[in-house]
């Protein structure tokens, strides 16, 4: 499950092509298909109750896929991966392929992080967080008050860009995939991720998240080039 930076092909100054997330990655094919969920869906609770997970993985996440097969039927982007439908869409400003297809690439990755439960990251892991953060309370701190920054929908990444880890508050649709950067944890702040859980309390689920699902030992393998 190693997103490894060799995967990473720079496409233009704000794009990159060829992730290889196993089991989220994606190949040229007729339709863009979703990821199986690669757990059951109370495999989170309580921290993200079933019916959360049903409604965000079967009908927000499926519909990205479904409106991105409809909108690129019979153009350029349907022989192409989907992260470089990603890549070109952004190039153009493609607006609307380019939020179905950041969407459902962002999803693949959310759903991913969390497999295999909550695991203590790599000692190499946390030194290089030591660095950039002060250690993991801090880096979580940050990324909760990142979150509080995000207006409305969007994204908290944390991301891998040149070796060092930074963190990014990024609106609605938006992907470290289109700023050449390498994701390495992301947290979806969008309503239907936590609304029927935690109502407005918004921050206190991207604690518990980072608190109690997150798979560290992922994201130190994502870190890892
Ligand atoms: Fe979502």
């Amino acid at each position: 499950m190693t997103f490894s930076r060799r995967h990473f092909i720079a496409a233009s100054g704000s794009a990159i092509l060829g992730t290889a997330v196993s089991g989220i990655s994606s190949s040229a094919a007729a339709a863009f298909s979703q990821p199986k969920l690669p757990y059951d869906l109370d495999a989170l609770s309580p921290t993200i109750s079933a019916r959360t997970v049903g409604l965000h993985y079967g009908k927000h996440h499926a519909g990205y896929f479904n409106k991105l097969n409809q909108l690129v039927q019979n153009t350029p982007y349907a022989d192409i991966t989907l992260e470089e439908v990603i890549s070109k869409s952004n190039l153009v400003k493609d607006q609307s392929i380019f939020n179905q297809a950041a969407q459902a690439w962002n999803h693949n990755f959310y759903w991913a992080q969390f497999k295999g439960g909550p695991q203590a990251p790599t000692d190499s892991f946390k030194v290089v967080v030591e660095r950039d953060f002060g250690g993991m309370d801090d880096l979580k701190k940050q990324m909760i008050e990142a979150s509080d920054r995000v207006f409305g929908t969007g994204w908290v990444w944390l991301v891998n860009d040149n070796n060092k880890l930074e963190i990014l508050a990024l609106q609605d649709a938006g992907t470290p995939l289109a700023l050449s950067k390498i994701p390495v944890i992301g947290i979806d702040v969008w309503e239907h991720a936590y609304y029927l859980d935690y109502e407005n309390r918004r921050t206190e689920h991207v604690r518990a998240v980072l608190d109690k699902l997150v798979n560290w030992r992922y994201a130190s393998e994502q870190f890892q080039m």
